[in-house]
């Protein structure tokens, strides 16, 4: 079975096309929205730092991983993992770590799907001007107003979920090759303008400072939201790189086309803050200011810079779709785990895999206004609780459920496919299906795989357990 050439779901024209959809899936909020504002939260260069190390060491080699098991098992992560397992004559339940990455990247599109909805409503606002010479105190009020609307958060959160299922009930291969193909470059383009005006506005160096500056001191506190970060942005620990590889062609070597994603990730989300740090400090506002960083600075720059209007446009509709190309890589592992189970339609299958995520993404909504007070996971005077009506510590649900995937399930999930890889598949399946250009560099991608990335993972949660 593991030698089939095709999957049941159809097969990409070549590994372009696999490039595509997983920088798609890759290059998302995590870039854009999430990368800027964690490296303000986290104090800048160490929070950077440890990142690379965590791309390059533990991110790269899983997504590696998680490509030749896909394409080896040409099924969809559950069942790649359940068939290989078989083949190998281990046990058929590490097919649970592709079920547990599965729910992840469920619970991820939830909370993704809402604010890639604010990009929605700033795709109107911007149209409407309302943004014109707008300054610090304005663009935080305009945001504070959505994040405390919530009807207007659901239907923009509605719309989202409704066009990323449009997209996966008509099939990953035909319906987003096109417009990814159009859309892609144009956020690269854009993303260099915005880099280009940023260095326009005096502060260039002191953003520069502040992602590069690096203080040993601050290393400890955001090491694990580091490396939960590096798996996030890469799309790796759900089987999203998975259920892709699986759609790869046979003939068509991985390791440079995994390498070729993993630096556009980190190209852009660099970009992003270089871009974005020096507009901050321009507007004389904090770096620390957390999710709304993008959406109450950027505005202000837009609303202030020639043509602004026009380019702050453009750029929430291509953080939009950046978005909506990485929203279908989280539906799609359990839409093709359950047309593989039920042999169902994919339409019908979307439609009640998507409406799921959809209920679940109300909580996040309402944890911005209604449900600001229900927390999770509060330490106070009394003790530790699991929940608590508070004002003051714990999580929302919104960082609950942001908490939980990218901190524990991707790490975790990761963690088990890179194990699965590196010690139950076998060392000659692995390097036959890798088929590396060089195969001198075999024992050291191996050696990644088996020691360097599980260890990695390991010592973080360790580190973040004696803290
Ligand atoms: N990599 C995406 C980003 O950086 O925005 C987020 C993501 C996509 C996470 C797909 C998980 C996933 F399965
Ligand atoms: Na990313």
């Amino acid at each position: 079975m593991s030698q089939d050439n095709v999957s049941i779901h159809g097969i990409w024209a070549s590994r372009w096309v696999f490039i595509l959809a997983a920088t798609g899936s890759a290059v998302g909020l995590g870039n854009i929205w999430k990368f800027p504002y964690m490296a303000g939260v986290y104090g800048g260069g160490a929070f950077v730092l440890v990142y690379l190390i965590c791309i390059a060491l533990v991110g790269l080699p899983i997504m590696l991983a998680e490509t030749v098991l896909g394409r080896r098992g040409r099924r969809s992560p559950v069942n790649t993992l359940r068939n290989l397992a078989i083949q190998a004559g281990a046990s058929a339940r590490w097919s649970w770590a592709a079920v547990m990455g599965m729910i992840a990247a469920l619970l991820i599109l939830s909370f993704y799907s809402v604010v890639a909805g604010w990009s929605l409503d700033y795709i109107i606002g911007m149209g409407r001007g309302d943004f014109v010479g707008i300054d610090g105190e304005g663009a935080g009020a305009r945001f504070g107003a959505l994040t405390a609307d919530p009807l207007r958060l659901s239907l923009w959160h509605t719309l989202f979920m409704l066009v990323t299922a449009f997209i996966i009930a008509r099939g990953v291969v035909a319906g987003l090759e096109r417009s990814l193909r159009i859309m892609m470059p144009l956020l690269f383009v854009l993303l260099i303008i915005l880099l280009g005006y940023s260095l326009t506005t005096g502060h260039f160096m002191q953003g520069v400072e502040f992602l590069f500056h690096f203080d040993l001191a601050s290393v400890p506190d955001g090491i694990l939201a580091a490396m939960g970060h590096a798996f996030f942005t890469l799309s790796v620990g759900v089987g999203s790189i998975m259920v892709f590889g699986s759609y790869m062609p046979k003939k068509s070597s991985i390791g440079g086309t995994v390498i070729t994603v993993a630096l556009l990730d980190t190209a852009v989300a660099l970009t992003a803050g270089l871009a974005l740090f020096p507009i901050v400090f321009a507007a004389g506002l904090e770096p620390s200011a957390g999710p709304g960083l993008m959406f109450v600075t950027l505005p202000i720059a837009f609303g202030n810079i020639m043509l602004g209007q026009v380019f702050g446009l453009l750029f929430f509709v291509l953080v939009a779709v950046a978005a909506w190309s990485s929203a279908i890589s989280m539906l799609e592992p359990a839409v093709a785990y359950w047309v593989e189970r039920t042999g169902w339609t994919r339409v019908r299958i979307t439609c009640l895999v998507a409406f799921l995520c959809w209920v679940v993404g109300l909580g996040t909504v309402l944890s911005f206004n209604l449900l600001a007070d229900a927390r999770f996971f509060v330490t106070d005077e009394a003790g530790w609780h699991l929940f608590k009506w508070t004002e003051q510590g714990g999580k929302t649900f919104f960082e609950s459920v942001d908490y939980l995937t990218s901190r524990i399930m991707l790490p975790l999930g990761g963690l088990l496919f890179a194990v699965f890889a590196g010690w139950v598949l076998g060392r000659d399946v692995f390097r036959a299906e890798l088929a590396l250009r060089h195969p001198r560099l075999f024992p050291v991608v191996y050696c990644l795989l088996r020691y360097v990335a599980p260890l990695g993972v390991l010592v973080v949660f360790v580190t973040e357990l004696f803290k």
